[in-house]
């Protein structure tokens, strides 16, 4: 959360007041705003401050106070009117809250309900008789706006409930990520500017009429009017009876929680599961479940006091684009990145983030010197969504596409989305052969440094499998090159021709395939000819590796075909696969016995303060492996162990989900002492 700037003065407060309520009315209106949710809210607060210590000053125009800050209208007159939530921000703030709520009930909370807070427009829908009538917007929460037209496009809201009542759902419409995408694809299809955020292309779409497209929404129902004696739980079951979709069907589902502590629990739960769901939330709801809590604790003007927004750090935040940087990656693929003027998105300083490909750089229409929206949720690579076309000054520039490769200058291949160098992988020759023959891969030294560059320069090796094929006198040609390190390089050079397979296959760098990897798929195929005939259904019979992964790895290797002819033909990676463990010589596939046979093991979080600290994950896999066990990166119904640091985060959260076995980096290491190095 950013925190709230305190406000000095009466011109500060008066400016701050003005900008809130600029904010709030574009946000309210299409969902557009120059300011990311955070700051609104460090804003709010700061107003909020200001006026308590100040209180004859108050501005009439003031947001504190008032739903939706006080900028929506609408014509139509609610039953009852639509509250907004208060807000806290952290788990004392959540906790003091519950605190105040059962004193003023004079008595426990019985029982709590935690849902998510989800990230897009409330609206009220009419039904009578069972059928749909009117759906309206939540405007000044008094009176909203008819967007009845819109209701076609929204699934989960039903035209009919499955029993003849008169009732008003109340809900949340968003686009999910999916519906989000398709929309923007669609819109520029159209030559509309495509939504800058899933929120406000679901406040743009439900109010728009007359458009030449279709854009479907979701309605999660989270509160009902003509149901009232229900307690919270009880309602959403009712309205899932009833036809109405609810959160009920998301990983994020509502829970009931005994005991503030497992509020807390389910808080955090919520939280590591937010990057993973497949629409936006902003926070997670906390409700008094039952219908005598929440009607003894009544509400105030703007917000029930039964229930509170614990609001989670944004995901999205507003920043400018400075610049596009063109990489060359390994295969040869030229892939734009963003610049960025540095933002702070959960805790981390965002400065650059990806553009994916110039196709979607024109789809998005982005400019040099744009307010983007940008992108970040758990491990993700930051993304830039859209700009905030409305917030143009004349003075952005268009994006310069590259017209030859960055890095060598030959022509590119624009025949595909991703746009390639011509010389596809032979543009990073060198990178490639540094990695081949590292200590990991062939182990071939004198070719990690300048002497890769002189042999690409030389026209010599464009290949990995080129080294297999250098003559003496090639070499002594070079310059600086004399007999000895000659000798010693073809030495070398001869050492890794029988460098076993699951090495050989490494130093190809096929994406998705680290030395782990590698050491399966060797000991899967038994020969680089038999893995240069495998289909995506054969890879996928090794384990580790899914349908997806299967699929990118076949790319690779029909892409990496020559290279491997030319290995094929060289005898090179005949020797049989390395044993996971140096002191095993038999079959492969059993691997070696130790304290961890049997189990999958997760690694997660810090190993500070354990004998493990300092290995890198690669290397702490490698024990695992060498201990018997099998090393995976991600935790499933299939994991016996987690291993768990400071700081591990929602891996952890899944394993206790899942009732896996949690031990800590210190007693792992206690148990695999015999197998550290
Ligand atoms: S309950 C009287 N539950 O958040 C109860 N609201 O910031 C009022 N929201 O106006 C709402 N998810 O638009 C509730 N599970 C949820 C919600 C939720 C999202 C929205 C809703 C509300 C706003 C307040």
């Amino acid at each position: 959360m950013t925190d709230a700037a305190p406000l000095a003065t009466p011109s500060a407060y008066a400016d701050a007041v003005a900008t809130a309520v600029q904010a709030a009315a574009a946000y309210y209106a299409d969902g557009s705003t120059p300011l990311g949710d955070d700051e609104y809210d460090a804003l709010v607060r700061g107003i909020e401050a200001y006026e308590a210590a100040h209180p004859d000053e108050v501005l009439p125009d003031s947001p504190t106070g008032k739903v939706a800050g006080g900028a929506a209208t609408g014509d139509v007159p609610h039953s009852v009117p639509m509250l907004s939530l208060d807000n806290v921000f952290s788990a004392d703030e959540l906790a003091a809250w519950a605190a105040g709520l059962e004193r003023r009930l004079g008595r426990p909370v019985d029982g709590w309900c935690v849902e998510p807070k989800l990230d897009g427009l409330a609206v009220a829908a009419r039904y009578r008789a069972g059928s749909l009538v009117q759906v309206l917007t939540r405007g000044d929460g008094l009176a909203g706006e008819d967007i009845t037209h819109s209701a076609d496009a929204v699934l989960g809201l039903p035209a009919r409930l499955t029993e003849p009542l008169d009732l008003e759902l109340r809900g949340e419409v968003l686009l999910t990520q999916d519906q989000f995408d398709h929309a923007n694809e669609v819109r520029t299809a159209h030559g509309a500017t495509p939504f800058a955020h899933p929120r406000s292309g679901a406040a743009g779409t439900l109010r728009a009429k007359d458009r030449p497209y279709r854009v479907e929404l979701t309605f999660f129902a989270y509160g009902a009017i003509g149901l009232d004696d229900l307690g919270h739980t009880a309602l959403l079951g009712r309205l899932a009876e009833l036809g109405a979709n609810t959160a009920a069907t998301t990983e994020a589902h509502p829970q009931r929680c005994a005991t503030v502590e497992e509020v807390q629990q389910r808080v955090e739960e919520v939280a590591a599961l937010r990057s993973a769901l497949p629409f936006g939330i902003d926070g997670v709801v906390i409700k008094a479940d039952t219908a005598t809590d929440q009607q003894q604790a009544g509400s105030g003007s703007r917000a029930p006091r039964w229930a509170v927004a614990r609001k989670l750090a944004a995901e999205h935040k507003v920043t400018r684009l400075l610049g596009v940087e063109w990489n060359v990656g390994r295969t040869g693929i030229i892939a734009p990145r963003a610049v960025l003027e540095p933002v702070v998105i959960d805790g981390v300083t965002i400065t650059y983030a990806t553009l994916h490909n110039p196709a979607d750089i024109t789809r998005r229409g982005l400019l040099l010197g744009d307010q983007v929206f940008v992108y970040r949720a758990g491990d993700v690579i930051p993304r830039v969504e859209a700009p905030l076309v409305d917030q143009r000054t004349g003075a952005e520039q268009p994006i310069a596409f590259p017209e030859a490769c960055p890095r060598c200058g030959d022509p590119i291949d624009t025949s595909e989305q991703r746009w390639r160098c011509s010389r596809g992988r032979g543009c990073q020759a060198v990178a490639s052969i540094r990695y081949a023959v590292g200590r990991d891969q062939l182990d071939i030294e004198g070719l990690g440094g300048t002497r890769a560059v002189q042999l690409v320069d030389a026209g010599l090796v464009e290949d990995v499998a080129d080294l297999f094929a250098l003559t003496r006198d090639q070499l002594l040609a070079l310059e600086r090159m004399g007999d000895t390190s000659t000798d010693n390089l073809l030495a070398a050079i001869e050492t890794a021709r029988n460098a076993p397979l699951n090495r050989v296959f490494c130093a190809l760098g096929v994406r998705g395939t680290g030395r782990t990897m590698s050491r399966r798929i060797a000991a899967h195929f038994g020969s680089m000819a038999a893995i240069r005939a495998a289909d995506a259904e054969a890879l996928a019979e090794v384990d580790g590796i899914g349908v997806e992964k299967a699929k990118v790895i076949v790319a690779e290797l029909a892409d990496l075909a020559p290279v491997l002819d030319k290995l094929i033909a060289q005898n090179v990676g005949t020797a049989v696969t390395e044993p996971t463990a140096p002191s095993n010589a038999g079959p492969q596939e059993d691997g070696p016995q130790g304290p961890l046979t049997g189990q999958s093991v997760v690694v997660t979080g810090s190993m500070a303060g354990s004998p493990l600290d300092g290995l890198s994950r690669n290397e702490v896999n490698e024990l695992i492996e060498r201990a018997g066990g099998k090393a995976s990166s991600s935790v499933s119904k299939k994991t016996t162990l987690l291993v768990a640091g400071e700081k591990a985060g929602s891996k952890r959260t899944k394993a206790e989900e899942l009732g896996i076995r949690i031990v800590s980096p210190a007693e792992f290491a206690a148990t695999v002492a015999d197998h550290l190095a």
